[in-house]
């Protein structure tokens, strides 16, 4: 596929697992060139959030990237990255408020300006990002259209552990009675892909079923759980067509994000 087009994005905050690694190998089928970059940036960190702790691997990080046959691994320093009077950013209003966005206010301004920053520096034909941030996707496909950047985003499938927990840099914080509730997002997502299974259709019905399943979980402390539209992340009512279902949770002291698609045909 298309392996006439030349360089392939991959962007990351490192502590790379297998979710990282298959949009790697996505790149490595469709690219010539595949550079991977590896920045915590700090822009999309809130002042209370885990930036300073977030975890960092960056030797480890190389010897899997090399084993992908990885062309280029882009990691710049904040620094780098951040003039000191740097004031300019991209936001992509609306829908940057929503999801996440509401408890993460400048999570996705900081995201859309490094990922609009690392667009220009790299110059990639494709740029590939996981369903796993699936408000992130749309988000920044939103951004690619209104302005006009000649990049093709490809987004690939949620990898998730044996047990349905999906991978996350975040789930090294998880200490084993915490990594065992953490689970609970996958069956709140799996109650609601069931009830939609027996055919309930209604949104409002379909979010009772999956936030009962998490309030079972005393380990757990929901942030939301919608049903949305995946391409405007706009609230739904009834499903009929394919319809986003993004839950995040708090486990411990760790917030958790999962989704899954659904889809009436
Ligand atoms: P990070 O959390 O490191 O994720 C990098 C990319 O890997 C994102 O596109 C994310 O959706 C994808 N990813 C993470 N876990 C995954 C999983 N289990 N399955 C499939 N893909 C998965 O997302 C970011 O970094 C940052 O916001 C970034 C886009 C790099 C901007 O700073």
């Amino acid at each position: 596929m298309r392996s006439d087009r030349r360089v392939g994005l991959v962007p990351t905050m490192g502590a790379l697992h297998e979710g990282h690694l298959s949009l790697v190998r996505a790149a490595r089928a469709q690219c010539q060139s595949v550079v991977v970059s590896i920045f915590v940036n700090p822009l999309q960190f809130g002042p209370n959030e885990d930036l300073a702790k977030y975890p960092r691997t960056f030797e480890r990080d190389c010897e899997l990237l090399e084993r992908e046959r990885v062309d280029i691994v882009f990691a710049p320093s904040a620094e780098d990255m951040y003039p000191k009077d740097a004031v300019t950013y991209v936001t992509v209003e609306g829908m940057s408020e929503k999801l996440c966005g509401k408890s993460r206010p400048g999570h996705f301004r900081g995201v859309t300006t490094v990922v609009a920053k690392l667009f220009h520096i790299v110059e990639p034909e494709l740029a590939f990002f996981g369903q796993k941030d699936a408000a992130q996707c749309a988000i920044i496909r939103r951004m690619v259209r209104d302005l006009n950047f000649p990049v093709e985003v490809v987004v690939g499938p949620i990898v998730r552990e044996p047990d349905g927990l999906a991978m996350s840099s975040r789930n090294a914080y998880l200490n084993p009675q915490d990594r065992k509730a953490a689970l609970v997002l996958f069956r709140a997502l799996s109650e609601v892909k069931n009830r939609f299974g027996q055919d309930e259709r209604n949104a409002g019905r379909l979010v009772e079923a999956g936030k009962y399943v998490l309030a079972q979980e005393p380990a757990a402390r929901l942030d939301y759980l919608e049903i949305v539209d995946p391409g405007t992340l706009e609230v739904v009512a009834e499903i009929r067509s394919e319809t986003l279902v993004a839950v995040a949770a708090f486990v411990g002291g760790t917030r958790l994000l999962d989704n899954i698609l659904l889809s009436p045909e």
